[in-house]
């Protein structure tokens, strides 16, 4: 397994990942963890991430000295090829400007990270590799005892190595799909020269954990709350799998959920795979809540709170329960570890359950904290998951109460269920449903004028809205062909009574977010 330590570049968990998809374990830790922390965690080498701090300014990182003695592999990227040449006797010169984007580097052929890596040749027959740069400083000076092994016109120590020790650094960054090679390059590190083993595919991911859960809980028995996304759904299909029957389900039907949701999470889970779930029909609940609120956040708070009042409910009836389980995955606990200790370990904040009775005492079993959402949706389908709930756009908590704008009321929530539906079967049969990260139908309480015959209607209006984005912090409208967005339209008019008018969303996030409320 491999160790990255952490400066904080924007990429670490980008490094993992492909780390990972080369079937290779690996953790991110603070670039300070402690030699006892580095020895007892036994990796085969340590890659260095990239940050961005300066090795000039006050305080930046360094690397723990204990790294260039363990007689490991060590790989640094960018910063981490910087702090390394400081840290062992070679310069790094600051720079005002920033090199960022596409470079091609000439590569020494006889190194072992670039042997045989090429994407097109120089004017001499030289291998050039297309990588992608983004940095500032860069070094000046290479360690007495590295050799230069790639360089260009305005980086001309683009990567360097110490041979007899396998310490490697490289200024550019090889975990960014940008670097043609770099899935390669990143595989000759941790397999080549650490030689891992490529273990870590999803039936191995899926036995390790059965057998951590089956030794952790034993013959005690483990709550859930199932809420049909895909993090608790593969939770749920792990746990059944490991302890069976001693695992129960609570799924909560708040009246907010897309058409059809409740029966299908029921027919997954209950009939389809026997795991025991409990069904709660709380839709008068929360809709008797909800009336004659219309702020947003109020909503949210009132949808949130209920939600654990009812939890709370059905645990209670439950006896010797002792162990809740979450579905927190490792971006959660990376992003939530403060890097100073590294310790934190926060309930995220929607699985909140924290209302839970003080009495039942329950200690956490979080069978995917080490896995990223890919590595959760490829064990969900080896579990016998369907594709489509696998790869489900994300929906959120309040789920229809946010796209419900202003008062919630159940004639308001049966007409976006339907809208909401036709939406996605456009989008699934015209195969743009993949090719967005997350759409929906938006219910607005506005009446608008239509003409039916010779009758004139005055109706709801509902948006359309779908975007593209990788980490939903920004995001893209999506640009659905017309035949497509007519199609919907039409058919949501015509389908539909109580929707005179249809439009569609082309704000981008920021500023408009990308719910609605
Ligand atoms: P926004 O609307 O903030 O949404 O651009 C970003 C992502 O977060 C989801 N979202 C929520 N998820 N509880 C959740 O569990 C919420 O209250 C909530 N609000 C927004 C949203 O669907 C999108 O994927």
């Amino acid at each position: 397994k491999i160790l990255i330590l952490d400066f904080g570049s924007q990429y670490t968990q980008l490094i993992a990942r492909r780390v990972r998809e080369i079937g290779v374990f690996c953790e991110i830790h603070p670039f300070d963890m402690s030699e006892d922390e580095i020895r007892a965690f036994n990796p085969n080498g340590i890659i260095l991430s990239g940050s961005p701090e300066s090795v000039h300014a006050d305080n930046s990182p360094r690397i723990p000295d204990c790294v260039f003695e363990l007689g490991l592999p060590v790989f640094g990227i960018c910063y981490g090829m910087q702090a390394m040449a400081e840290q062992l006797g070679g310069k790094t010169i600051g720079s005002d400007k920033h090199e960022f984007g596409y470079a091609q580097v000439r590569v020494d052929v006889e190194d072992r990270l670039f042997a045989g890596l090429q994407d097109a040749v120089d004017a001499n027959g030289k291998p050039l590799l297309d990588v992608w740069m983004s940095h500032g400083d860069k070094v000046g000076t290479a360690p007495a005892q590295f050799s230069v092994t790639a360089s260009t016109d305005t980086c001309p120590i683009a990567a360097m190595s110490w041979a007899e020790k396998d310490f490697y650094g490289v200024q550019f960054h090889p975990e960014v799909t940008h670097s043609i090679k770099g899935q390669e390059l990143l595989q000759r590190f941790v397999v080549d020269i650490c030689g891992c083993e490529c273990l870590w595919t999803p039936a191995r991911i899926i036995d390790d954990q059965v057998d951590r859960v089956r030794e952790l809980v034993g013959k005690r028995k483990v709550l859930l709350a199932l809420s049909g996304g895909v993090d608790s759904s593969v939770v749920a299909a792990l746990l059944h799998k490991a302890i069976g029957d001693q695992l129960t389900c609570v799924f909560v039907d708040n009246g907010l959920l897309r058409k059809n949701e409740g029966d299908q999470v029921m027919k997954t889970f209950a009939d389809n795979m026997g795991v025991k779930v409990i069904r709660v029909d709380a839709e008068d609940l929360f809709l008797g809540k909800l009336a004659g609120i219309t702020d947003p956040e109020a909503k949210r708070k009132i949808i949130g709170n209920s939600f654990i009042d009812i939890f709370d409910e059905e645990a209670a009836k439950l006896t010797e329960v002792e162990f809740l389980a979450q579905g927190t995955i490792y971006p959660d606990v990376v992003e939530s570890a403060d890097t100073k200790t590294g310790k934190a370990h926060v309930i995220k904040s929607h699985h909140n359950v924290g209302g839970l009775p003080e009495t039942m005492k329950l200690k956490l079993v979080e069978p995917l904290r080490e896995l990223f959402k890919d590595e959760v949706r490829k064990i969900g389908l080896e579990l016998g998951l369907p594709h489509s709930m696998v790869y489900r756009h994300p929906f959120p908590g309040p789920g229809l109460g946010v796209r419900i704008l202003g008062e919630v009321k159940k004639e308001y929530a049966d007409i976006l269920r339907e809208a909401d539906a036709i939406f996605m079967e456009e989008l699934r049969n015209s195969g743009w449903y993949d090719k967005t990260s997350q759409a929906f139908a938006v219910f607005l309480p506005v009446k608008s004028v239509g003409v039916v015959g010779d009758a004139r209607r005055y109706e709801w209006v509902v948006a359309l809205r779908a975007v593209e984005t990788i980490d939903f912090m920004t995001a893209r409208w999506a640009h659905l062909p017309y035949e497509l967005l007519e199609k919907v339209s039409n058919r949501i008019i015509n389908e539909i009574s109580g929707i005179s008018r249809v439009t569609y969303d082309v704000s981008s996030k920021p500023p408009a977010t990308i719910e609605w409320e």
